[in-house]
């Protein structure tokens, strides 16, 4: 999320009392980060997790803790209720949940989701056990059908010192969340999105391999963005970092990208292959180390399988290439476009410094049949990817 991206939109936040309440502190920062007006509001039982003076500090606004307190004029969570043009609970409690599915107004946040008619975000986070109960999965059936959004939590080390699902996404996810729904973006709602991402590396004996600069980095920005939209994404990676949220398959060589991608694309609706496959793989591959000596020596290379060709147009799927070129951007992308049969391609301009491979930004021209639909600036690439799923969903909404 970048600087201003949310300058003057309203986001009111719930805290629960939960070990992670700590953990809505950096929430908070993100927000007002990226330009958010932020009011906080707490449980009883949140305010003996975080005080509120810390939330206070960090939103710049009063945090309304007691609903009863005489400033609060006994309509804090009335004011509050109008003022959001988003609420977010984070952390949610199994507690509060069910006091939100139930109807319950028993203290400022379950007062004023009530009172209120802002879309409301919920960041579960508890014991596993306690997320997978009945009760606790009823009520967050209940909020998802009245339209809540809910930010899956994530599995890992849980506060009871086991391992399980249950722990707080993180703050870079839940305020991706809360962005794509202050700007009307959580358009890709049940999508499946496949995304490939990273360079193959195709070996040249066990230890050693032929490659590319590709980090992964805009592919992984695509994917998150596509996750925060709602879509049920798998990222297919020779970079796995074990992202929240989305399932990821970590592959080496371009047969095995093409493999994955074959199983994960079978029921998918949209493809962005954002990889860098290596165009040529060693003609023969060492079954043991090479050795080193004192003479030149050949590697022999053959083309490399063609991952998008191969795969082929499909109904139904929504087929994105990407096209790094040093040159002729626009005309290699045209090219491109026709000779693999895509729908869309995002043309990156390589070889520029401080932009592409391996870097944080990117620059990019977005190209369909129709001709051009976008010309991104130079931005962080979680930006690119937000104006990449734009034309994306326009395109498919075009019918093409
Ligand atoms: N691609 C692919 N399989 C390959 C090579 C590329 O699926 N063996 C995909 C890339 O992921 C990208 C698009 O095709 O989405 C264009 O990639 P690029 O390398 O720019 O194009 P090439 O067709 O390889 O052409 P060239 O390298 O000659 O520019």
């Amino acid at each position: 999320m970048t600087q201003g991206r949310l300058q003057g939109r309203r986001v009111a936040i719930g805290v629960c009392g939960g070990i992670a309440a700590y953990k809505a502190i950096e929430c908070i920062r993100l927000l007002t980060e990226a330009g958010a007006e932020v009011r906080v509001m707490m449980t009883p039982e949140a305010t003996r997790f975080v005080t509120p003076l810390t939330l206070e500090a960090l939103s710049y606004n009063p945090v309304a803790a007691d609903w009863l307190a005489p400033q609060g004029g006994g309509e804090s969570h009335i004011k509050l209720a109008e003022w959001a043009n988003v609420i977010a609970i984070v952390p949610a409690t199994a507690n509060t949940m069910a006091k939100l599915a139930l109807g319950f107004a028993d203290e400022i946040v379950s007062g004023t989701v009530l009172a209120s008619r802002a879309p409301l975000v919920i960041a579960p986070a508890m014991n596993d056990v306690m997320l997978t109960q009945q009760p606790t999965q009823d009520h967050l059936n209940a909020l998802r059908a009245r339209r809540a959004v809910i930010v899956e939590p994530a599995s890992g080390r849980l506060a009871s010192g086991k391992s399980g699902v249950g722990r707080l996404a993180s703050a870079e996810r839940i305020v991706a969340v809360i962005g794509a729904v202050l700007t009307g973006r959580r358009t890709l709602d049940g999508l499946r999105v496949v995304v490939s991402a990273g360079g193959t590396r195709e070996a040249v004996d066990p230890v050693r391999y032929v490659g590319n600069f590709s980090s992964g980095k805009m592919g992984r920005a695509l994917a998150e963005v596509a996750a925060a939209r709602g879509a049920d994404v798998t990222l297919v990676t020779t970079v796995p970092s074990g992202a929240e949220g989305m399932t990821e398959v970590a592959v080496g060589s371009a047969t095995e990208m093409l493999k994955a991608l074959e199983q994960a694309t079978a029921h998918a609706d949209v493809l962005v292959m954002a990889a860098a496959v290596a165009d040529y793989v060693p003609e023969q591959v060492a079954a043991s180390k090479l050795r080193r000596t004192d003479r030149p020596m050949d590697l022999r290379l053959r083309p490399n399988v063609d991952i998008l060709k191969t795969l082929g147009p499909r109904a139904g799927l929504y087929r994105v290439g990407f096209a790094a070129e040093t040159e002729d951007l626009r005309a290699q992308a045209q090219q491109k476009l026709s000779a693999k049969q895509l729908d869309m391609i995002v043309a990156n301009q390589v070889g520029v410094d401080g932009q592409g491979l391996a870097s944080d930004f990117n620059a990019v021209t977005i190209v369909t049949p129709s001709g051009i639909v976008a010309d991104v600036p130079r931005l962080p690439k979680l930006e690119v990817a937000d104006r990449i799923w734009d034309a994306i969903d326009a395109g498919r909404n075009r019918g093409g």
